[in-house]
């Protein structure tokens, strides 16, 4: 494999990619003669695609629409945690408003609610009062939070412990995991404000010890990958643990049928392996004696986001002072950049991920703050404590 196909792609993946508009995915694979395809967003796995890939004989890495539920409905996934004995929140599911507020009955506040369908990031709220559980559910009802994707609901108890995000892949039958990463959901320093797609993350061996590893292994990633065998969907792809470290060991609060964002990130930029060598294999059933070979310094992505995110942002702005951040040896990925004519202008709500290693975590968290320093545009904003949780451990 030669090159590399995005799309629709942008401006940072063109620096290395040919972008193309979509004829429709298939299409495109035929048309470009394309050896293996990877898909990276969840619509379009639980549309289906890569059941339309296997059928046409062409080699993808992704989940088939009946595994990809796995992260297209919580009440999907919290039976089949069940089902499988995956800890996870003690739950109840409710498919109407009655529903939901009697079984409210069973939990204490805090309380977490969660819509059942896709929701992009927006279909959790942890209620502090149950008179805030009872609107929440209300609203959820109703249509007014996420729209059809809130009228089915997970309530479930509130969990205390450190996040941490477990990717592993996977072919049907083996998993290889990838580093644990820690991301950081909330808009401000010191996990304050409300929630967003992520705002940083950071890989390093303290997140989790080698034996909390097989602990996930044993109780969270390898029943699940058994039991969507049985249920006659195997799991290839990438599958996302987010688990929440509790004193009674790791509880799983949801997969996701992906890799995430931002920690892909400062995982990624620690592989030595050929990534698509790794996922040919995963496409193809041979995981089975795959190894992946890691650089041992830390790693720290920090996003800089536009103005006014996680809600409606100010898009348009210029973007200057990536090749100066990447001149100090820090590597800038782009997520909501385009180009307007010869200018790099943001053109959504997390800009850049600029991502940066060093021999010690102090030292990758300083290093990705020097780089991300040389960057400007418009009302950006970002968070200054990326990583520093990670300082604490041990
Ligand atoms: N049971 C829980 N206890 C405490 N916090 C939770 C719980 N479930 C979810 N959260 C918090 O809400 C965030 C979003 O929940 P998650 O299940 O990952 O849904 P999604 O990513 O689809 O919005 C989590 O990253 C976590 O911070
Ligand atoms: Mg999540």
């Amino acid at each position: 494999m030669t090159k590399v196909i995005a799309m629709p792609g942008n401006p940072g993946i063109g620096e290395v990619a040919e972008c193309v508009a979509s004829p429709g995915y298939l299409r495109a694979a035929v048309d470009h003669g394309v050896d293996l395809t990877v898909v990276g967003p969840e619509a379009p796995l639980m549309e289906g695609v890569v059941d339309r890939f296997r059928d046409a004989g062409r080699a993808i890495f992704g989940p088939v629409a009946g595994a990809a539920q796995l992260e297209g409905s919580k009440i999907f996934s919290k039976n089949f945690f069940a089902k499988y004995s995956i800890p996870t929140a003690r739950y109840r599911t409710a498919e109407s408003l009655e529903e939901g507020l009697a079984a409210l009955d069973d939990f204490t506040a805090p309380v977490v609610l969660k819509a059942d369908g896709l929701a992009a990031g927006k279909g959790v709220v942890i209620a502090q009062s149950m008179d805030e559980a009872r609107t929440t559910v209300r609203q959820f009802m109703a249509g007014e939070l996420v729209g059809d994707a809130g009228r089915r609901l997970v309530i479930e108890e509130f969990l205390m412990g450190e996040e941490v995000s477990f990717i592993a892949l996977a072919d049907g039958e083996n998993l290889v995991p990838l580093l644990p990463a820690q991301d950081h959901k909330a808009i401000f320093d010191g996990d304050r404000g409300p929630n967003t797609g992520g705002m940083g993350a950071y890989v390093d061996e303290r997140i989790l010890t080698a034996e909390q590893v097989e602990t996930v292994m044993r109780t969270v990633m390898r029943p699940a990958l058994e039991g969507m065998r049985r249920e006659g969907s195997p799991f290839t792809g990438f599958l996302y643990a987010g688990l929440m470290m509790t004193a009674d060991g790791p509880k799983t609060l949801e997969f996701n049928v992906r890799l995430g964002d931002p920690e892909t990130q400062p995982i990624l930029y620690r592989l030595r392996s050929d990534l698509a060598a790794v996922l040919h294999a995963g496409a193809t059933g041979g995981l089975k004696d795959v190894v992946l070979d890691w650089a041992p310094e830390p790693s720290v992505a920090v996003v800089l986001a536009a103005a006014g995110y996680p809600g409606k942002v100010q898009t348009g702005d210029s973007i200057t002072g990536i090749a100066a951040a990447e001149a100090l040896g820090a590597k800038v990925f782009q997520a909501g950049t385009r180009w307007e004519g010869r200018d790099l202008v943001t053109s959504g709500g997390r800009v850049l991920a600029v991502t940066a290693s060093g021999a010690t975590l102090t030292e990758a968290i300083t290093a990705a703050y020097r780089a991300a320093g040389e960057v400007r545009f418009d009302g950006m904003q970002y968070r200054k404590d990326i990583g520093k949780k990670g300082l604490k451990r041990w």
